[in-house]
């Protein structure tokens, strides 16, 4: 199959020469974890709020004491975010002021296809459009980001991601912690230059972890509950994450909202893309001492803590609850077809393929009816030799609907995955199989791999729901 665009050299876009020198130093704990704004309607009717965001480059201090030219939502890394409600409209005009074409794409959105940020879709420098986003679908913590076709990987590594939480009113009679102690991180690596300079570059280069755009905060929290909305917007680093004092933590969600019960862990795998929502009672912790969030998956020479919670006096009563029971997960219906994916890669050309195709824009792959059931059966059926920590993984993202994860080489899902998911990690020599009815709209979507540097290089396929 011939390549209907360019491809380019995985980690060799513009303005991203391969690493050199050694990069800015880290400072552990030594600067606060923000929370990024909340973004204000410009305007609102009785169903309706209207945003307007800016794409521009923005500099930014993500290691203490230099500065970083990052493409930014808004002026801020991350992107503002959006708080959106079940049954409420959200229309978000999106001004591009970069230099380079743009497509925001609302992952795990059940979007139309015109307002889905596909790949092709892209808004010109200069140019600008809104989105439409209808929020017919239960609360979950879903994520804005760059998708235009072979940049994607590049603009969200260079910043172009935010946070988009939509609430409904079951979720808010839970009484989960609320208001400041329900808190967005958006987690990934970097590799900062000793000058500030921002380098797209390989996983191993990459040394620096932000929460929330800084390099390895620190967060101060009361000794109560909070709700911490775990965002992987790496590239394409899946992380293991744990607290460093090996303590249980309570997860209440998966990409496409919550569980059905609360389920007591202390460790989840969170490939790129992925999402899980975590309760933490630092009310265990003495006021005045400290745990870290760590990736137990950091690379040989890193350092896996890198957020820092420093456990300060509660200013009240924690009325906050996780109740027993937390939402009803509506069983699918049976499907009515069976498919067969297979993730690889070309390694001379540098290309990634799903069932030996390159994406192509202008081929549909998969053709199936509006509301229709299947279970798709996704393989990585090898390695493919980077660092045996992330060795051969791929994952599985697809558009409009989410699904639910049957069974992982025949066994059942992790605990962390038995909710709906929107994304899923797919080890060497795996096989997962998934189910999803397809819909709430026709059209034409994309499925990919959400190691963004594979979907970049056409990892990607075509699937057409026909109304
Ligand atoms: Cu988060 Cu098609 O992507
Ligand atoms: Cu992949």
């Amino acid at each position: 199959a011939a390549a209907a665009f360019p491809l380019r050299n995985l980690f060799s876009g513009p303005g991203n020469a391969a690493a050199a020198g050694a990069p800015a130093a880290s400072v552990p704990f030594s600067q606060p974890m923000p929370i990024p704004p909340v973004l204000r309607p410009a305007r609102s009717t009785l169903d309706t709020d209207f945003y307007e965001l800016r794409m521009r480059y923005a500099d930014v201090e993500i290691v203490p004491g230099v500065r970083s030219r990052v493409r930014t939502y808004g002026g801020v890394l991350p992107g503002p975010t959006v708080r959106a409600h079940r049954g409420r409209k959200v229309v978000v005009r999106q001004h591009n002021d970069l230099d380079l074409d743009a497509a925001v794409h609302l992952h795990g959105g059940h979007v139309a296809p015109e307002h889905d940020g596909h790949p092709m879709d892209v808004i010109a420098p200069g140019a600008n459009r809104e989105y439409h986003y209808d929020n017919d679908q239960r609360a979950a913590s879903l994520w804005y980001h760059d998708h235009a076709h072979h940049s994607e990987s590049e603009n969200v590594y260079n910043g172009l991601h935010g946070s988009y939480l939509i609430s409904d009113p079951l979720e808010a009679a839970l009484g989960l912690p609320g208001g400041q102690y329900d808190v967005p991180l958006q987690i990934r690596d970097a590799r900062v230059e000793a000058d500030g300079k921002l380098t797209y570059t390989r996983a191993e280069q990459r040394p620096h972890m932000l929460v929330n755009g800084k390099e390895r905060p620190y967060f101060r929290v009361e000794a109560r509950r909070y709700r911490l909305r775990l965002f992987n917007v790496s590239i394409d680093r899946p992380m293991l994450l744990r607290l460093s004092d090996g303590a249980e933590f309570t997860q209440i969600a998966t990409d496409g909202g919550l569980l059905a019960e609360p389920v007591r862990l202390s460790e989840i795998l969170m490939s790129a893309g992925e999402r899980a929502e975590v309760v933490i009672d630092f009310g265990r912790y003495r006021a005045g001492s400290s745990v870290a969030l760590r990736n137990a998956m950091a690379l040989p020479g890193e350092n896996q803590d890198f957020l820092r919670f420093d456990v300060v006096p509660a200013a009240g009563r924690d009325t906050s609850a996780v109740p027993p029971k937390l939402a009803e997960l509506e069983p699918l219906p049976p499907a009515t077809a069976e498919r067969s994916f297979v993730l690889d890669m070309n390694k001379e050309q540098g290309t990634f393929l799903i069932n030996g195709l390159l994406y192509d824009p202008h081929r549909v792959d998969v053709r199936t009816e509006l509301g229709a059931t299947e279970v798709w059966s996704v393989t990585n059926p090898n390695g493919h030799g980077e660092h045996p920590n992330f060795l051969g993984t791929h994952n599985f993202h697809t558009h409009l609907t989410h699904f639910r994860v049957l069974d992982r080489n025949g066994a059942p899902p992790a605990p962390y995955e038995q909710g709906w998911k929107d994304t899923v990690e797919i080890g060497p020599g795996e096989t997962v199989r998934i189910a999803m009815s397809w819909g709430p709209h026709p059209g034409r979507y994309v499925y990919h791999c959400h190691r963004l540097p594979h979907s970049a290089n056409a990892q990607m396929g075509t699937i057409e729901i026909v109304g």
